[in-house]
């Protein structure tokens, strides 16, 4: 079996050896760049039979999908992305959160192995509706990994893989093993769902990042792992860490972020990024069964020939 490059945490700051010529050349010229978004409908059965790390409050249905429309609509009118809507599945609680299934980087895609039996049929519907965008899909079909999307930060330098209650070590494996030109390190999750529950990228080499431990803990890991020094922008909420940038025609840089009404100390955080398109999202009730921004679209940057 080909050894995949993948650094564990490190006893000191020069931790590889497998530094690959994209990681010494710099940041990817096309981070953040976008032209599609995959999403899905959120079934009826989210509210009694989606995963959640703990009990609380019961979600508010329509006012999920009001919230979902929103950002939908944001994807899609203010931003001018092509999105590609599933159906919701209500034998599937959580397909929603379709970041989890598939991992596009480049001309790749991963279709991952989910950490929960109960979510793993959520990837072929992504399978079928990946095909017409021409990527090479690969497939985690080794039955020892697991892998959510949720626990991978892309930086457009390297990946960093949290290894949490849903993805393992042989994921990590075969993610580093799928996507050769870049450095793939591993960081455990200690306290959350998933790595990008406290964590995500706000910009070129800007990490966000909560203030709570395990958030701390995760990125000082991810700062000893990388040859690159990424600068951080901490906010007070955990939830709120979890934004997505991008970098499009005629915008530059956009950051859909937490809205004010639910997070507000975090927001004013997010007001300091001068030139960039800020985008609030309510996200209220995807949050009650763990989902966050990232997880409820797949962003893919295609040309696609005529
Ligand atoms: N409810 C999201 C997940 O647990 O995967």
């Amino acid at each position: 079996m080909h050894a995949p490059k993948i650094s564990a945490i490190p006893s000191t700051n020069k931790n590889r050896a497998g530094v690959t010529k994209l990681n010494m050349a710099g940041l990817s010229a096309s981070f953040g760049k976008f032209t599609h978004a995959v999403v899905r409908a959120i079934p009826a059965s989210l509210v009694q039979g989606a995963l959640r790390m703990s009990s609380g409050a019961e979600v508010d249905l329509t006012h999920a999908r009001r919230e979902h429309d929103q950002y939908v609509a944001t994807l899609r009118h203010t931003l001018g992305l092509q999105v590609i809507e599933l159906p919701a599945d209500e034998s599937l609680p959580d397909c929603v959160f379709v970041e989890d299934v598939v991992l596009v980087c480049g001309d790749t895609a991963l279709i991952t192995r989910p950490g929960a039996a109960s979510r793993r049929k959520e990837t072929e519907a992504m399978k079928e509706a990946l095909k017409d965008l021409e990527l090479n899909i690969e497939e985690m079909d080794d039955d020892s990994a697991t892998l959510d999307g949720g626990d991978v930060l892309f930086t457009g330098r390297e990946f960093f893989v949290g290894l949490s209650k849903r993805t393992n070590q042989r994921g990590a494996e075969i993610l580093a093993d799928t996507f050769k030109d870049y450095t793939v390190s591993t960081v455990p999750v200690l306290g959350g769902l998933h790595l990008k529950s406290f964590c995500s990228m706000a910009g070129p080499d800007l990490i966000v990042v909560s203030s709570s431990e395990p958030a701390q803990k995760a990125l000082k890991i991810m700062q000893q792992m990388s040859d690159h020094g990424y600068e951080s922008l901490t906010v007070p909420d955990d939830a709120a860490a979890n934004c997505i940038y991008m970098n499009l025609p005629d915008k530059g840089h956009v950051l859909l972020h937490c809205a004010p009404e639910e997070y507000p100390e975090s927001a004013k955080v997010f007001e300091q990024l001068k030139d960039y398109m800020l985008i609030p999202i309510s996200n209220s009730e995807k949050t009650k069964v763990d989902g966050a921004l990232t997880c409820c679209s797949v962003l893919i940057n295609r040309k696609l020939k005529n």
